[in-house]
């Protein structure tokens, strides 16, 4: 036999024990047996290198260390899933679904269990694995191909041709057991330990040199793909039987659910069942099962800036309690001024993670919960949620516990503090205080503003306190040869830095505004901005009416818009930031032939198949505008049944009339 094909049968032959006995758990073939045909494959690759193609199981580990992880847009968007905690949670979103497909029949789910790990997408072209990431801010992750090829149960050719491409999303997980081997080991060469599965996981698909990736105990399950239209699939349950039969592990405890008292028995039975698992997970993943009805539902947050999909929702276990004593507070004053008072505790796990902090919220909550300094206390964690004081144990006071009370002045800057009528957070209204500067500063760099990398919050604190930085326009005057002679820093993470500073001189419009931190101007508002202005100058210059005019932007973040542009000391700040070559500017919106491009719609009486909601969000995804009121912009009226006065105004002004069918066949539906 020749060589080639000598090669080609072993990788067939090894690819298929690796699936018996890492997927399949049944294998048929002893370990050294494995080895045998292994170290066969591998002599005859070292004989002939050309040979040699990524895809076989040789080349798991192969590489050298990266630099750096290289960035890696998705295709789709990976969302993220909405939290809900109790049958209630369930109920309402079984409700809103029906309000929005305008349909009171019953629904039929997929409950799959919500792993504890990290979310990947394995892209295949041709059957063959060609990159994997992580998921990043949903848009753009990290590439780490070499990190996932070293998860045995991850193949790296489908078992099945899947000609063209195929992106497969799961969960990369560490099972308890090899977590707590991992955490022994730790523990003896004296390393920091892993809190939990999830950053176990992150640590180990986030290592530069994939060997190291390769020694720890990686799993991986998928629970979906990014476009199940182009899969032969109908709904999640066939969609898991496809990819079981590409050779890709799926769970097997997802069960499918006819209706929600159904989902309600099996969310029970995985809570007790949930011990006795090899892997921890933290709830259960409710999906409406059909494709169709997915794709009808559509995601939350609008096409332009989707964050979690309508059609599933996160069913999370309850809290996990533990008991401690509060030894103190400490008041922190946040970005926005707010004191707010954190406990601080007597270290103690609660389910796998030390806890030795836990916001109180504000001075109502303390007095509402009769919280004293030297209390016992419950403390929860739930998920992912920040940990929190439940209430104090009144039996096991002593008499020596003392009130806590917040203090009259900012504990930073000593300015008086305020707390307006009717609010239950107390701030400090000193605008230059320092810790509502730095905050302000951590905030803009941060994820949740420009994301600048080597610019977190430890860097941050650093170049306040040294007076590098004390506002926005000194972070863009940073020099490089300043940065490399800082204590722990070097010639590298000063470049990096450098490279940042240059990417933040033109960030986009909408990540800009919610990184300056105005108050009520989120993540959403700013997007919604955006969409509506192109440059920041256009937005400064915008009248009251014009911002109020855009739906989804309320009074309160109209003024507070106002306000903040007409405040000298910013106007002053953003034109230096001018001068300095920071330009923010809006994407290019995707115009041109969307069905519904240019046109402005308002639906006036009853639509049969389709919900007003469902419409509206037919009417965005395709292009268009939706109206509330028939004004001069409008363009089309579309009438469903007993339409009333806006259909006989709509014929005085000569706007197209479409019934519901005439609209849906406007975009092919
Ligand atoms: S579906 C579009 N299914 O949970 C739907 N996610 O809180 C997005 N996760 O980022 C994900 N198990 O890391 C889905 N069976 C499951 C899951 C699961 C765990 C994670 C995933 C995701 C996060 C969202």
């Amino acid at each position: 036999m020749k060589a080639a094909e000598r090669i080609l049968e072993l990788r067939l032959q090894l690819e298929e024990h690796n699936h018996r006995y890492y997927v399949l758990d049944a294998p048929i073939i002893s370990d050294s047996e494995y080895d045998h045909l292994f170290q066969e494959l591998l002599a005859l690759e070292q004989a002939h290198p050309e040979l040699i193609t990524p895809d076989s199981p040789t080349c798991r580990v192969g590489g050298a260390p990266l630099d750096q992880f290289g960035q890696l847009a998705h295709r789709l968007p990976m969302l993220s899933l909405d939290n809900g905690f109790s049958i209630r949670d369930l109920q309402a979103f079984e409700e809103r679904l029906c309000r929005f497909l305008n349909s009171s029949s019953g629904l039929s789910y997929l409950v799959e269990v919500k792993l504890d790990g990290l979310a990947v997408e394995l892209v295949y072209e041709d059957g063959i694995l060609v990159r994997g990431s992580t998921r990043g801010d949903g848009w753009v992750g990290e590439e780490i191909t070499p990190q996932l090829r070293t998860i045995l149960t991850i193949p790296l050719r489908l078992r099945r041709l899947v000609p063209g491409l195929l992106e497969v999303r799961g969960e990369v997980f560490m099972e308890s057991a090899g977590l707590v081997r991992l955490n022994a080991e730790r523990l003896r060469t004296g390393e920091p330990l892993f809190a939990n599965p999830r950053n176990a996981a992150a640590g180990a698909l986030r290592q530069l040199d994939p060997s190291v990736t390769a020694r720890r105990p990686l799993s991986f399950f998928a629970y979906g793909v990014s476009a199940p239209e182009e899969t032969p699939c109908a709904s999640q349950l066939e969609l898991f039987g496809y990819l079981r039969e590409l050779g890709l592990p799926v769970n097997e405890l997802s069960r499918f659910c006819g209706s929600l008292a159904e989902v309600e028995t099996r969310f029970a039975e995985l809570s007790a069942l949930r011990h006795d698992l090899a892997y921890e997970i933290d709830g259960v993943v409710v999906k409406v099962d059909s494709f169709a009805l997915q794709a009808r539902l559509g995601t939350i947050g609008g096409a332009m800036r989707p964050r979690a999909p309508r059609w599933a929702i996160a069913w999370k276990f309850p809290a996990i309690q533990a008991t401690t004593r509060l030894l103190d507070v400490e008041f922190q004053v946040g970005r926005t001024g707010a004191v707010t008072p954190v406990a601080l505790l007597e270290p103690v796990d609660v389910g796998g993670v030390v806890v030795s902090r836990a916001t109180l919220h504000n001075q109502d909550e303390i007095e509402r919960k009769d919280l004293r300094r030297g209390d016992y206390v419950f403390v929860q964690r739930a998920g992912d949620v920040i940990p929190e004081v439940v209430k104090p144990i009144v039996e096991r006071r002593d008499g020596s516990e003392e009130p806590i009370v917040l203090p009259a002045v900012c504990p930073v800057c000593g300015h008086g503090l305020v707390r307006p009528e009717g609010e239950a957070v107390t701030r400090c209204v000193n605008p230059h205080c320092p810790a509502v500067r730095l905050r302000s500063l951590i905030h803009f760099t941060s994820k949740a503003g420009l994301d600048l990398e080597g610019l977190g919050k430890k860097s941050m604190e650093q170049l306040y306190e040294l007076g590098l930085v004390r506002d926005l326009p000194d972070l863009y005057a940073l020099r490089r040869e300043d940065l490399a002679l800082l204590e722990g820093w070097g010639e590298r993470s000063a470049d990096k830095v450098m490279m940042s500073i240059t990417t933040a001189k033109s960030p986009p419009l909408a990540r800009f505004l919610a990184a300056l931190g105005i108050r009520f101007i989120g993540e959403v508002t700013a997007g919604l901005l955006e969409e509506n202005f192109s440059t920041l100058a256009a937005l400064m210059a915008a009248e009251r009416t014009q911002l109020e005019e855009i739906e989804g932007i309320g009074g309160q973040a109209a003024s507070s818009l106002i306000d903040y542009f007409s405040d000298s000391s910013v106007a002053m700040m953003l034109e230096s930031l001018h001068r300095a070559g920071v330009e923010p500017l809006a994407r290019q919106k995707v115009v041109g032939d969307r069905p519904l491009s240019q046109m402005v719609i308002l639906f006036t009486g009853t639509l049969s198949r389709l919900s007003r909601a469902e419409a509206k969000n037919l009417v965005k995804e395709h292009g268009g505008q939706v109206a509330t009121t028939l004004t001069q912009k409008t363009t089309h009226l579309v009438a469903g049944e007993k339409a009333g006065s806006k259909l006989k105004k709509a014929r005085e002004l000569d706007k197209v009339i479409l019934s519901e069918e005439e609209f849906l066949g406007l975009i092919g539906l």
